[in-house]
């Protein structure tokens, strides 16, 4: 169980947390809001206005950009620097550095956004990024390791708890992938070319985006997991043995899956059976990260139904599951075959995406924020608002993409009595509208739930800010009574 602070909480430099919990919430409204957009716009394509910076074309990378890195990247910044200094009880190391990392990850987020709107793009799904950005994100990534295995170093904790191990992983990871992936040769001040070519361009940038689902948006969410659920629940880890062999399977496994999103291309077939074996055999320590996580409660139901929190916290975990099952599935060469270009991929990936990460990035944040500012949340009423808009959003996103998905799948793959397509591309575009449609609306849920958060999170800092100023007064009253 993470250990709690020997150290007032004044000791902590909790200031950097803060600022980060609070970037998170103002990528998380504009991102998932370009996502509704974009969504509405392959509904109703006239949205795209001809104006080429609204086109669907530039404001993707800006919804994946805003959303993955804005987003989930200053929610992990924000978590894994509040749990490093817990757990170790040793205060943030070099300070400066950790406040480079904010300002660097948040101009850098913003000016990628913008330069893609401008149609500056290196054209690597996940890593659009053009060379200079990648050098900026290069030098914001080396001081966050810095900051952070400094911290572990200034421990006055003889143990590493797990959840640490799993964030010192992605950081590890992510620089790996980074840098690889990112080699190119620079043109001009916009524009370079990638250093691989045919084949293995294709396998590095998968090799890089397989794991940044798996590094990225997996294994560091799982840190925030191991801390903030025992930590809401009030009770260890359900099992501290099998969360380290969860760690070291899932590190060793994930590295190997990338080939699965190239099925059915020029990458050797070997290349794609080893990638569909791995991915199968990920289910097995996915799972029982799931179990872990879950069991933790086990003794302690009774707060599904009177804590919001560890209604967030559970559900993510359901849908870590339900992904974590689809995942391995899609990879089957069969499968594959039928899902690859379609919209259930995007259905998987959204039910990883708002069912997983967002959900327990917004569960741990409930517990942080009134930690963060020495205060107590608003409303609780408020969080189980959102809870159900959140949920009642995503039930409609990933529904419509598996009627959208499999439908468009089955369409092109049917053939009339004398072997000709039963489909043509545009008709399977005709029958598609309809489960748009509820996809935008599903997005709208999620959003306006995020709304309602970033509503109960202003209510809960002004309290905080009132309620500081009111001890305040009454300190100076007090001095003057002794005066
Ligand atoms: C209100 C919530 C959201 C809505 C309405 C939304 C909508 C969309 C849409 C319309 C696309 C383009 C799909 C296509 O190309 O056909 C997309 C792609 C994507 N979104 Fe979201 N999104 C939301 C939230 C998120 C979040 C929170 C994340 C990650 C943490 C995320 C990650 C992604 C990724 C990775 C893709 C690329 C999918 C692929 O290439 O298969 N989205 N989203
Ligand atoms: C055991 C775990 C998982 C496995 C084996 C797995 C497997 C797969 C497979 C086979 C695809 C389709 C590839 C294609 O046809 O192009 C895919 C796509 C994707 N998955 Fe997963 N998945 C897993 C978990 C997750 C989780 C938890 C998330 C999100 C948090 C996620 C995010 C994505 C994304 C973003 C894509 C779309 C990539 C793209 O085409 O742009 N996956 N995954």
């Amino acid at each position: 169980m993470a250990q709690s602070s020997a150290l007032p909480a004044e000791q902590y430099n909790y200031d950097i947390v803060r600022k980060f919990t609070i970037m998170a919430m103002v990528w998380a409204v504009l991102g998932m809001s370009v996502g509704v957009y974009i969504a509405s716009e392959l509904a109703w394509p006239f949205l795209n206005f001809d104006i080429p910076q609204l086109t669907f074309g530039r404001l993707r990378p800006v919804h994946t950009t805003l959303v993955i890195f804005g987003f989930g990247g200053s929610a992990l910044f924000a978590t894994s620097y509040y749990i490093v200094q817990r757990t170790c009880q040793a205060r943030l190391a070099f300070r400066w550095l950790a406040e480079f990392t904010f300002w660097g990850w948040t101009g850098g987020v913003a000016l990628g956004a913008l330069s893609y709107t401008m149609g500056i793009t290196q054209g690597r799904e996940y890593a659009e990024f053009e060379w200079p950005l990648d050098i900026a994100i290069t030098l914001v990534w080396v001081s966050y390791l810095l900051v952070y295995v400094e911290t572990i170093r200034r421990r006055s904790q003889p143990h590493i708890y797990v959840a640490n191990w799993f964030y010192l992983a992605f950081i590890l990871a992510v620089a790996l992938l980074h840098i690889f992936n990112n080699l190119a040769v620079p043109v001009s001040l916009t524009k370079s070319y990638s250093l691989f070519s045919g084949v293995q361009d294709a396998m590095t940038q998968w090799w890089y985006g397989h794991n940044a689902v798996g590094f990225f948006l997996t294994a560091a969410f799982l840190g925030m997991m191991y801390y903030f659920v025992p930590k809401q629940a009030g009770r260890p880890v359900y099992s501290y043995r099998l969360s380290i062999i969860h760690f070291w399977a899932l590190i060793f496994l994930y590295m190997w899956a990338g080939g699965h999103h190239l099925h059915w291309t020029s990458l050797p077939d070997w290349v794609s059976s080893l990638a569909a074996t791995f991915s199968i055999i990920l289910l097995m320590p996915s799972w029982g990260g799931m179990i872990n996580g879950i069991m933790t409660l086990s003794g302690a139901w009774d707060k599904l139904r009177s804590d919001p929190i560890m209604l967030f916290l559970i559900t993510s975990l359901s849908f870590y599951g339900m992904s974590t099952f689809e995942g391995p599935l899609m990879s089957l060469k069969s499968v594959n075959a039928l899902s690859h270009y379609t919209d259930w991929t995007v259905g998987h990936v959204h039910s990883g995406a708002l069912g997983w990460v967002a959900l327990v990035s917004f569960g741990s944040f409930y517990h942080l924020i009134p930690r963060l500012w020495e205060t107590k949340m608003f409303s609780q009423t408020l969080i189980y608002v959102h809870f159900w808009l959140a949920t009642i959003g995503i039930v409609l996103y990933i529904t419509s993409m598996w009627v959208a998905g499999i439908g468009q799948g089955l369409m092109l793959r049917s053939f009339d009595d004398y072997g000709n397509l039963a489909y043509t591309f545009i008709e399977t575009v005709e029958f598609m509208h309809t489960p748009y449609v509820w996809r935008a609306l599903g997005g709208a849920f999620f959003v306006a739930g995020v709304l309602v958060m970033v509503y109960n999170m202003v209510m809960t800092l002004r309290t905080a800010g009132s309620e500081a100023s009111a001890d305040e007064s009454a300190r100076l009253a007090a001095n003057l009574a002794k005066a």
